[in-house]
């Protein structure tokens, strides 16, 4: 049986291996998809034995995916200009191809939530790391302006080289009431930080929740929920984990394991939210 995983950490909760399962069971394919829990020390070794075994390909999740970028001998483009990986292609002879599929799983999330061709005209993600920086492009590639926010300016500045027209903003700019972007035609406000993992809120004004047209978490489930319960308290007119996304940048990833056979998305996710209300 062909066999999958998933490197994370933490990692025991994520249902990236039930997706597989309902793909697979889409097209009558039998496959085998685990949870991997790694560390910063063993990442790479461990990879390196799961395609050596025989691994028919492989997710990383927080906090690997620039740690994956750096290990595999071919990037795909949008992937290098992310700096990060979610997904692993083993191309023989030792070689793996190293790709992202988040951004394109975003785009499809947000455009099922607010129903419209874009997103929003504008985007506000925070965070800078290798989960922020692989939706850059996508955003931009479907029309919309992206705003990027991060506690640690000097991180996210040099993105401005790579990403033509994005901006840059000071976590600490968020912790006041929006000013510009008050009037502007929506936006959408996205945590693509792991503050929640440490069960940390961030420190944003309410005016920037009640004033978004959707705010969104990337992670799902209980790791989502102190972001959007601020959120929510702030006045948030519509708010959404991950879970959306997950399911179709899985597809994606799917795709590119199984000769581009792209499964359907719209009842995972369903059969998803039913399993965890029950
Ligand atoms: P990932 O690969 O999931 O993006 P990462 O590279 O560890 O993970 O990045 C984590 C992001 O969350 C960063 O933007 C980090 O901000 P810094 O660049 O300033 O470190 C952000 N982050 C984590 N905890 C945070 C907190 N308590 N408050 C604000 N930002 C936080």
């Amino acid at each position: 049986m062909t066999q999958f995983t998933v490197f994370g950490n933490p990692i025991a909760h994520s249902v990236s291996p039930k997706i597989h399962q309902l793909f697979a069971e889409q097209f009558g394919l039998q496959l085998s998809y685990s949870r991997s829990l790694s560390s910063v020390a063993n990442f790479s070794g461990q990879v390196a034995k799961f395609f050596r075994d025989g691994g028919a390909g492989a997710n990383v999740t927080v906090p690997f995916k620039e740690h994956a970028a750096s290990l595999v001998t071919h990037l795909t483009p949008r992937a290098k200009r992310a700096g990060a990986v979610n997904t692993l292609i083993p191309l023989g002879l030792g070689q793996l191809a190293g790709d992202t599929t988040d951004g394109f799983g975003l785009c499809r999330d947000l455009q099922r939530l607010t129903g419209e061709q874009l997103p929003a005209p504008t985007v506000i993600v925070i965070g800078g790391g290798g989960a922020a920086r692989s939706i850059i492009e996508p955003l931009q590639a479907v029309g919309s302006e992206v705003v990027i926010v991060n506690r640690t300016r000097a991180r996210v500045e040099p993105l401005r080289d790579l990403f033509a027209g994005l901006q840059v903003m000071d976590l600490t700019q968020l912790a006041l009431p929006p000013q510009a972007i008050r009037d502007s035609a929506g936006f959408i406000l996205i945590n693509a930080t792991s503050a929640s993992l440490q069960g940390a809120e961030l420190e944003i004004h309410s005016e920037w929740f009640a004033g978004a047209e959707l705010v969104y978490d990337m992670m799902y489930g209980a790791h989502a929920q102190t972001f959007l319960a601020q959120a929510k308290r702030g006045g948030a007119r519509m708010t959404a984990d991950g879970l959306g996304m997950l399911v179709e940048q899985a597809a994606l990833s799917f795709a590119l394991w199984h000769e581009g056979l792209l499964p359907n998305t719209a009842t995972v996710l369903e059969a998803l939210r039913t399993s965890s209300q029950s």
